[in-house]
């Protein structure tokens, strides 16, 4: 199979990626980083020494500060949504807890950082939003309600994204993996 070619006309242009630290997210940063982009990454595990923020995406105080130092110091060309959590069981079998948390990381999260990255976009007229969402997303997989509908939503988000700015030059776009080797689908496999 032949290789992706990532474009990137410019050099050193912006990228936030949120679950940087691991899996996926490990290996867009370092494509990114290969095709030149500067690339800022957050995950909630970092240790402070990988040149990865320690940022939890649904802390939204220290998100909303942190996307205004970003913009202070220069214009963010892109935002990729990566972080997320496996979120197993029927809906019958779940708590309200698990429910709640598992749509605040993998998509009220996801819609809130878009949400405050877009008027910068938006006023330069230029930028792309990526967000990572499943195949578990378009089909329904027996007891994984709460992932699969948080990645339903997102999906739908991006979709919602891409005709209200489709005049903007903000693309948005969504990527639906299937099962992929990482510590989330290990943990998965593992039922914790
Ligand atoms: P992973 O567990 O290896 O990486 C996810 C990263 O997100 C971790 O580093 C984790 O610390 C970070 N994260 C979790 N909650 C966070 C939070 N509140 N704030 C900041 N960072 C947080 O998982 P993987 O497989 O690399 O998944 C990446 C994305 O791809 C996820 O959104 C996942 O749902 C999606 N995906 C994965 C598939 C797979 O088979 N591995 C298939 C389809 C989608």
């Amino acid at each position: 199979m032949s290789e992706v070619k990532l474009q990137n006309r410019e050099a050193d242009r912006t990228v936030l990626l949120t679950g940087a630290a691991s899996g996926i997210g490990l290996a867009i940063r370092a494509r990114l980083a290969q095709a030149g982009f500067r690339v800022i990454g957050w995950d909630v595990t970092a240790d402070g020494q990988s040149g990865i923020e320690r940022i939890d995406v649904t802390d939204r105080k220290t998100v909303a500060r942190r996307i205004s130092q970003i913009e202070a110091q220069g214009p963010l060309y892109g935002l990729v949504n990566c972080a997320g959590i496996g979120g197993l069981g029927a809906l019958v079998d779940i708590d309200a807890e698990h429910w709640d948390r598992v749509i605040a990381v993998n998509l009220t999260a996801p819609a809130l950082l878009t949400r405050l990255v877009l008027s910068g976009m938006m006023a330069r007229g230029r930028g792309a939003i990526v967000n990572i969402a499943s195949s578990f997303g378009m089909v329904a997989r027996n007891g994984s309600t709460p992932y699969s509908v948080s990645k339903a939503g997102l999906i739908h988000l991006t979709k919602c994204l891409a005709v209200d700015l489709a005049d903007s030059g903000v693309r948005a776009n969504c990527v639906c993996p299937g099962v992929i080797d990482t510590p989330l689908t290990a943990s998965l496999l593992r039922n914790d």
